[in-house]
């Protein structure tokens, strides 16, 4: 782990000019464009004369849901974080680790200031005494637009100096997981929490903690602007509203597309332009490594939160990967145990041996799989997060629809 460090504008500098990074700060819209087109008028009218409830209830009826991958219902937690004494924090989650997923860079590269206002929106809703920032390191263009532009609003008096605490993660993937990003706020090594007590209860220096992927606060500004019917009108498929799908892999454009919930990988990647040249569409990843790999034939599935459950799989960022007969579902889940092992932070035996010992059954000629389910059932039961305990999904996903090939 590197130091966690403040990344402001003079370091950022620092940075680029000892070739240490390679930041190519993309045209995005900054402080002054945004305020220009009626920004932070909303959080400096909720500031005034706004009632946190009637907010929370906007944000409810939009539908919306935890977009870093678990779709906790986003109002919900501002009301468990009130339910305790201040003070009290929020803790942004920019440590888009999930292979795959890139919506979250998307977003930050065009459009801070939505995230930057919505963020606000929600810290004056839980009354947060600060925010602590957390973003991945391996993202320097978004570090500096989000130093240059904290700076901008410090200098328009939209927040005190310090209100805003950007920090630098350090390239662990377990980082993202919340509790183990708090632990690395709190200047520790990254290993998550056991649970209960929820963050919401005791967070970050254990006082009640409002969690926020970037990427919900971006929908938080949008529906307290806009309304919430940019959500709850979107409809397909019997699904309601908007997901911000991370394409890559076979498809002819890979990219970010924001498409109905209710898209079905048929849909995702039509929106990418088809299947690239000279490539048939075998399997696919629909929300990044633990959901596994899908066969081509279930392509009518909605990708959403819920839905793909049923399958032994699940939406989580909605880091789609398209994979064509060109390429081994047997390797692909293999990679993905050696990517778990890689990460596992090692603090329970379950997912640090477990890892460790898939990874070698998966190299074998033919699989054990009576072995090979028993150690993902151990480690389903037994690991204390979700990165031991959804490591097996693409173990028993292959076993299932690529029985050929292993
Ligand atoms: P979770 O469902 O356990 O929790 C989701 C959120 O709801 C957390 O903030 C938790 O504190 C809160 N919560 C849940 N029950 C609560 C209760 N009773 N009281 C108060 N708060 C409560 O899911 P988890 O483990 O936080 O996230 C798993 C997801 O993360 C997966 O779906 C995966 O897709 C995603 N993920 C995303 C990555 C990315 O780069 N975006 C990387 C790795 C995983
Ligand atoms: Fe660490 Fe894995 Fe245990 Fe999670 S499940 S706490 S990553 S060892």
């Amino acid at each position: 782990h590197k130091h966690i460090d403040h990344a402001t504008p003079e370091k950022v500098e620092a940075a680029i000019a000892a070739g240490d990074t390679h930041a190519v700060i993309p045209d995005y819209e900054g402080y002054d464009a945004y305020a220009a087109q009626g920004g932070y008028a909303t959080l400096t009218d909720l500031r005034e004369s706004g009632d946190w409830e009637e907010v929370q209830e906007r944000v409810l009826s939009s539908g919306l849901r935890g977009l870093g991958g678990a779709g906790f219902p986003s109002g919900k937690k501002w009301g468990f974080v009130r339910g305790n004494p201040g003070p009290r924090y929020l803790a942004v989650n920019g440590d888009e680790g999930e292979p795959g997923t890139f919506k979250d860079r998307y977003y930050l590269e065009r459009t801070p200031h939505l995230f930057l206002e919505g963020m606000l929106i929600a810290a004056w809703a839980v009354e947060a005494d600060r925010i602590y920032l957390y973003m991945r390191d391996e993202y320097p263009a978004v570090l500096e637009i989000l130093a240059r532009e904290i700076a901008a609003l410090e200098d328009a008096g939209v927040v005190s100096p310090g209100y805003i605490d950007l920090r630098r993660g350090a390239g662990a993937y377990i980082c993202g997981e919340e509790s183990a990003m708090i632990e690395s706020i709190e200047g520790k090594r990254g290993i998550p929490r056991h649970r209960p007590p929820y963050v919401a209860q005791v967070g970050i220096f254990g006082r009640p903690t409002l969690v926020h992927n970037v990427e919900t606060l971006h929908w938080v500004a949008r529906v307290c602007r806009e309304g919430p019917q940019i959500l709850s009108s979107v409809e397909k498929n019997g699904r309601t509203g908007l997901r911000s799908y991370s394409v890559s892999g076979r498809v002819a454009t890979p990219g970010m597309y924001q498409l109905p919930a209710g898209s079905t990988i048929t849909d995702i990647i039509a929106a990418a332009g088809g299947m690239a040249e000279g490539h048939v569409f075998k399997a696919y990843q629909p929300g990044g490594p633990s959901s596994g790999l899908l066969p081509a034939s279930m392509h009518d599935i909605p990708m959403d939160f819920d839905t793909l459950q049923p399958h032994g799989s699940f939406i989580g960022s909605a880091a789609v990967v398209v994979l064509s007969e060109h390429d081994s579902a047997r390797a692909a889940a293999l990679n993905m145990l050696r990517f778990f092992e890689d990460e596992s932070c090692g603090q329970c035996t379950p997912c640090r041996v477990g890892c460790e010992k898939a990874v070698k059954l998966m190299q074998a000629d033919r699989w054990d799989q009576p072995l090979l389910e028993e150690l993902s059932q151990a480690m389903v039961d037994a690991s204390i997060c979700g990165l031991g305990q959804a490591a097996p999904n693409p173990i028993r996903l292959t076993m299932k629809h690529f029985p050929d090939e292993i």
